[in-house]
């Protein structure tokens, strides 16, 4: 690993900085959460037939809710019930309130359609400032911004963060590589925010340019909206010489900011527990109205709303594995360990569990290989088989090839339990991400 350079900005905010909540000990915390938690669920009752027709079903009433832990009698929400509300049946004010709107696109079907009032977009914004803030931005600082902007919730939600940080947004949105290495070496903004596929991405940009990326004026990098393993944080610390930090959320709960690495401590994601209230549950379990598990214990992570007006959400059934832990930097506030995947992108070998996160943290581990894989899923017989395409690195003499693939072989066996097969290719061959990365590529017979 390279000797470190000048990052800087790596210190916690001072505490007259941090907005309220932030200072709340978790007794208050759980007060404040569960007044708000009645009022949403009234709110949710009220306005949004779909929840009321719900909660009949189960059995229960908004008023059933007299403690935190009330919670678990009701109904958990999916994305097959905003796709058959389609577009605007789950928002629960009138559409004159409604000032914003994004979706989803997914894979498949219909998109998922989610509003905002003008409440929404100014908790929206602090939630983001706070994230900012929290990963070391600072007012006066400049932020590139390079998720993409439109229906999707990560360029305009860090925007509107930024702003009301008081620091400087540099609209780039996703694309045009060569652009983006242009601008952070003309207008030396201090922060980035993007994909961490795209950042990567990005790298390869400025070394193709010859321009060394350790000696940008960026510091931090705030990377979310995709899974991404503590091997990928070291990899790109490494070659920008920033600190990388892991930001979450999701457009059905708000958009990005539910929750943010600090980045004095980079472990894990404190969750902005004033707004969003975090469960997990096991994914498996099929009640209607699943038990939470104890803090530690993995499974399926669950969000409501506390302060949503145009569509609160119950219980969101998000699909995103991870445990909850005890906060540390914001000692009132429960972290979420780094997702390792989203159960649907789990791959199922020979009865084998496999994540893409998996894979990432061996290929990165293994001598010779760059970051760029892509997952290949085919027919072999009866079988299914998975392959990992991946990229030699620019240095890696030719003949060290056989003896990197093999290398990862052994060492997917020896951690993951499956046989895969390599193939290592020639250093840009595999197409690369401006936004969220598909890893898997499915070519299995139907
Ligand atoms: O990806 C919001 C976002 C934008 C988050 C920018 C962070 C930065 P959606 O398009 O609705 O919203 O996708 C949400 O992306 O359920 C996770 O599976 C995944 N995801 C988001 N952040 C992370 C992260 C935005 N830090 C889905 N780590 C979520 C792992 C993430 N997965």
């Amino acid at each position: 690993m390279a000797a470190p350079g000048t990052r800087r900005l790596g210190d916690p905010p001072p505490a007259g900085l941090l907005d309220p909540p932030e200072r709340m000990s978790v007794d208050e915390l759980r007060a404040l959460q569960l007044e708000r938690l009645q009022w949403t669920l009234h709110h949710a009752y009220e306005n949004v037939p779909h929840y009321r027709a719900s909660f009949e079903a189960a059995g229960v009433h908004p008023d059933d809710c007299r403690e935190l832990s009330d919670l678990a009698k009701f109904p958990t929400t999916s994305k097959a019930d905003l796709r058959e509300n389609y577009p605007f049946g789950m928002f629960a004010v009138r559409h004159d309130r409604v000032r914003r709107i994004h979706a989803s696109s997914g894979t498949t079907g219909r998109p998922t359609v989610v509003g905002y009032t003008e409440r929404d977009i100014d908790t929206w914004a602090t939630v983001m400032a706070r994230s900012i803030r929290a990963a070391g931005g600072r007012p006066g600082h400049k932020v590139h911004n390079a998720y993409g902007y439109g229906l999707f919730t990560g360029g305009l939600g860090a925007h509107y963060g930024i702003e009301k940080l008081g620091a400087t947004v540099i609209p780039v949105s996703g694309g045009m590589t060569p652009r983006q290495v242009q601008l952070i070496q003309d207008f030396r903004p201090e922060i980035i925010m993007l994909t961490p596929s795209y950042m990567l991405t990005i790298v390869d940009e400025f070394e193709k340019q010859g321009i060394d990326p350790r000696s940008s004026s960026l510091q931090v990098g705030i990377f979310g909206a995709e899974p991404w393993t503590e091997q990928m944080r070291l990899e790109i610390e490494d070659r920008m010489d920033i600190h990388a930090v892991d930001i979450y959320g999701l457009s059905e709960v708000m958009g990005p900011g539910v929750s943010q690495e600090c980045v004095e401590s980079k472990d894990g994601l404190h969750v902005w527990e004033d707004h969003f209230y975090p469960e997990v549950v096991d994914p498996l379990d099929p009640d209607i109205a699943p038990v939470p598990l104890r803090d530690g214990q993995e499974g399926e992570l669950l969000f409501t709303s506390l302060t949503k007006e145009a569509l609160p959400i119950i219980r969101y059934r998000t699909r995103d594995l991870t445990r909850l832990l005890p906060g540390t930097a914001r000692p009132g506030m429960r972290r979420m360990e780094k997702i390792t995947g989203r159960s649907d992108d789990m791959i199922i070998l020979r009865g084998v569990n496999v994540f893409p996160t998996q894979i990432e943290e061996i290929v990165l581990r293994t001598e010779g290989l760059s970051p760029h894989f892509q997952l290949v899923l085919t027919t072999e017989g009866r079988m299914d088989a998975l392959a990992v395409r991946v990229e030699a690195r620019p240095d890696t003499p030719a003949g060290h090839r056989s003896a990197a693939a093999a290398a990862l072989v052994t060492a997917v066996k020896e951690t993951v339990g499956v046989t895969v097969g390599c193939e290592v290719v020639d250093p840009e061959t595999l197409e690369r991400s401006v936004g969220k990365l598909q890893r898997l590529k499915d070519r299995r017979r139907r």
